[in-house]
């Protein structure tokens, strides 16, 4: 009955899942939940608008924010005039470097000292000096928003212009090469690989660009923060209170625990909601001014101040010998990351584990330009780096008339091939095999340029993607068994729209024995037990981990609850089982969680639970994996694209929840897309501003540039992470670029080596 529901749902299930889905838990009596495609929990409170998100909650006295941006991009404020601003009807406050309280510095993890940690090291309003462009240079507090604007308007402010580092070209003289990009080495030179790609049979050598990309959440950046004394709340939208709340107590010193973030429902964050100088600004202005502050960022303030991706230029050869088994991979580049900054766009992270070479040679180098810093943007380092390499193979298998589904098959790796260290489970050679019968890959012609419909050119590509998984260590629920049977299992991870708390109340409900609606799984404050911020596609395994931990701890407690008068009485931990509502050995010998309780005298029970440490890192090299396929026609009148097929198959573990996965993949898979033929952030390299700042000129898939997305993924669990399921947030992004220009390229025998794929590049 599940598969035949999720049959309804998707169209299709992969005839390798379990009944069920997943891999079976010893611990868990009877899988009923998990594997079935729940809709999301807090959907009906979303769609009928009773979620209320962050900007809207209003505070007794509240103030109203407007921030005013540097309009240069390098030099000193030299001229400040407040006076007609702070004279303007309803104004309250208006801060600048003069009046802005001085701010703590937070040491960060690498030796950086910052004062903002999320991805930026810049001063908030500490100082005359002005250093990208769009930087906060004043915050006007008003009655009304509306008020607060105007006078944010009246603000009078003069520079000092200095020179600015603003060209990508002129800032690679002065690259920086870092060790390390997040936690691997920087630099993989092994095996000889310019030498071998010398020498190669068959060889292809190119340089691949994609521009910079910014954020687009629905649900702009907003907070509202509010002083008791010493104790501040914030409502914010955010992918991690608990960071958050930690920060903002060292940045204003006080106590950690006077700290309380909370963040039910967040509108999207793709990595863009960490902590930035809004959220500081907002907290500094109730400090100042005795009254809560509500600051949201407009669609522009968020251009302006909040990183995106960074651009890249990157060269990929690969060398084939002449069966096409390759001889070297080379990737190397640049990306912008200001020295400020805190997050490298990683973009050979998919490279080392995607294909097996003699030889590589890897190396990222970093331009330091006077811009806001990147941050990481959906699926980073893997979305550009697979357009590059990906388009890469496809070059190859053009020059040596190869298919490239082939070609990929024959150089998959069986383990990591850098570091030697075996997959905990990886499939991709399955997932090509189903994605190509699916998609009917055998209809492609080899030719360019051969399949026509009218003016419109036709053509198939394909490319592989991939992403890591992770589970972050020490994640803790706090689970509360209650008197009537029910659970509440609470943590200060988020949901940001993934579905995290179905997903979650899914596992528990199968792991307790309990059915769905007697658990409820609570989210979004940094006071309730520590969990790491969601990101990196780790959410859903941490916090599982977490919860097998408190069901065990749960197990504990009832047993030594149950008393010498019970059907469990002198069994062992081991012995027993939580299932049916209960702890039991077998029919004979089980207790129910109600009847435990009630002869215990209590009203509720409460386990905190951590998880396991990730040792499984130690041994397996983790990744996810997919094969992308995608037909395009091109206009030859216009050169427009157009997306007609779009298809993922994927290698990511147990899948937990059909609908909320194949959603997830989806949406990557959309954002894909735009990587491939839209999304751009035009930088004006003379002025260092960027020109773009509005959803009516920054170009995000519409509903009439998605096709009808397939989804499909193996089923095959991971024996070692939880339930068997990796990530996959991230995972649907990667290697859609890649797969739609090279099907633009066996549509038109033009190869655009350049993102995004507009139609002047066809023409
Ligand atoms: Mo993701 S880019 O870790 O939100």
């Amino acid at each position: 009955a599940v598969i035949g529901s999720a049959r309804r749902v998707l169209g299709w299930m992969p005839d390798r899942m379990l009944p069920g889905g997943g891999i079976p838990d010893p611990l868990i009596a009877r899988q009923t939940e998990v594997g079935r495609p729940t809709s999301r929990l807090d959907g009906p409170l979303k769609v009928t608008g009773r979620a209320p998100f962050v900007t809207e909650t209003v505070l007794d006295g509240q103030l109203s924010a407007a921030l005013v941006h540097s309009t240069i991009t390098r030099g000193r404020i030299s001229r400040l005039d407040t006076r007609a601003a702070e004279a303007a009807p309803g104004v309250v406050l208006v801060l600048t470097y003069r009046t802005m309280p001085r701010l703590r510095i937070v040491p960060m993890p690498g030796g950086a000292n910052l004062f903002a940690p999320g991805s930026s090291g810049l001063p908030i309003m500490q100082d005359p000096e002005v250093r990208y462009n769009g930087q906060v240079v004043a915050a006007v507090l008003a009655e009304t928003q509306e008020q607060a604007d105007h006078a944010a308007s009246l603000v009078e402010i003069g520079y000092d212009v200095r020179p600015a580092a603003t060209r990508f070209e002129d800032a690679k003289a002065t690259a920086r090469t870092p060790a390390s990009i997040l936690i691997e080495k920087n630099h993989v030179s092994i095996g000889g690989a310019e030498r071998r790609l010398s020498t190669a049979a068959h060889r292809v050598d190119n340089v691949y660009r994609t521009p910079g990309h910014n954020h687009n959440a629905i649900e702009l950046h907003g907070v509202t923060a509010a002083w008791d004394g010493d104790s501040l709340l914030v409502h914010d939208t955010t992918q991690g209170v608990m960071a958050e709340a930690a920060a903002l107590a060292t940045i204003f010193g006080v106590k950690n625990e006077q700290v309380r973030v909370v963040s039910p429902f967040v509108g999207g964050g793709f990595g863009g909601k960490g902590l930035w100088d809004h959220q500081i600004i907002a907290v500094a202005a109730a400090r100042v001014a005795g009254r809560p502050v509500r600051l949201r960022l407009s669609r522009e303030g968020v251009y302006r101040i909040i990183g995106g991706r960074s651009p890249s230029e990157q060269r990929v050869a690969v060398g084939a010998d002449a069966d096409g088994r390759f001889t070297a991979i080379v990737h190397t580049g640049y990306t912008v990351m200001p020295v400020y900054g805190a997050c490298p766009e990683q973009f050979t992270m998919g490279t080392r584990t995607a294909y097996r070479a003699d030889g590589f040679e890897l190396l990222h180098r970093h331009l330091d330009l006077d811009i806001v810093p990147n941050t990481f943007m959906r699926t980073p380092g893997e979305t550009i780096g697979t357009f590059a390499v990906e388009s890469a193979i496809d070059e190859l298998a053009h020059e040596m008339d190869a298919d490239p589904v082939e070609l990929r098959l024959r150089n998959l790796p069986d383990r990591h091939p850098i570091s030697g260290a075996p997959f905990s489970q990886h499939a991709l050679h399955q997932a090509f095999v189903d994605g190509a019968a699916r998609f009917g890959w055998d209809e492609r012609t080899t030719k360019p340029g051969e399949r026509r419909d009218g003016e419109w050119l036709v053509g198939m590509g394909c490319a592989s993607g991939g992403f890591p998984y992770a589970r972050m260590p020490g994640a803790k629920v706090r689970l509360t068994l209650r008197r009537d049977g029910s659970v509440a299992i609470s943590c200060s991870a988020q949901d940001m729209g993934m579905g995290t708390s179905t997903v979650q109340s899914q596992h528990a409900a199968d792991r307790l024995g309990l059915p769905l609606d007697r658990i409820t799984f609570t989210l979004g404050d940094s006071t309730l037990a520590a969990s790491p911020m969601a990101g990196g596609s780790a959410q859903t395994a941490t916090i599982m981990g977490a919860v097998m931990s408190a069901a065990d701890r749960l197990r504990d407690e009832l047993l030594k609850l149950a008393g010498a008068d019970s059907p469990i009485a002198g069994l062992r931990p081991s012995a027993v089982r939580l299932v049916d509502e209960g702890v039991g050995a077998d029919a004979a010998r089980h207790d129910t969680y109600r009847a435990i309780l009630a002869r215990a005298g209590r009203d509720e029970v409460t386990v905190t639970g951590t998880g396991a440490p990730p040792l499984e890192f130690l041994k397996y090299t983790m990744h996810s994996s997919s094969a992308i396929f995608c037909e395009v026609r091109v206009s030859e009148v216009t050169g427009e694209v157009r997306v007609d097929r779009l298809l993922g198959s994927f290698d990511c573990g147990t899948v937990l929840n059909p609908k909320t996965a194949a959603s997830q993949l989806r949406g990557g898979m959309i954002m894909g897309l735009g990587v491939a033929l839209t999304e751009e952030t035009l930088f004006d390299e003379r002025t260092g501003r960027i020109m773009n700042a509005s959803l009516a000129d920054y170009h995000i898939p519409a509903h009439l540039d998605v096709p009808d997305i397939d989804v499909i993924w193996t089923g095959i669990p991971d024996p070692h992470s939880p339930l068997g399921a990796r990530g996959l947030g991230e995972l649907g992004t990667s290697g859609v670029a890649a797969a739609v220009a090279n099907a633009v390229f066996n549509a038109t025998g033009r190869r655009v080596r350049d993102l995004p794929i507009t139609l002047d590049k066809l023409l």
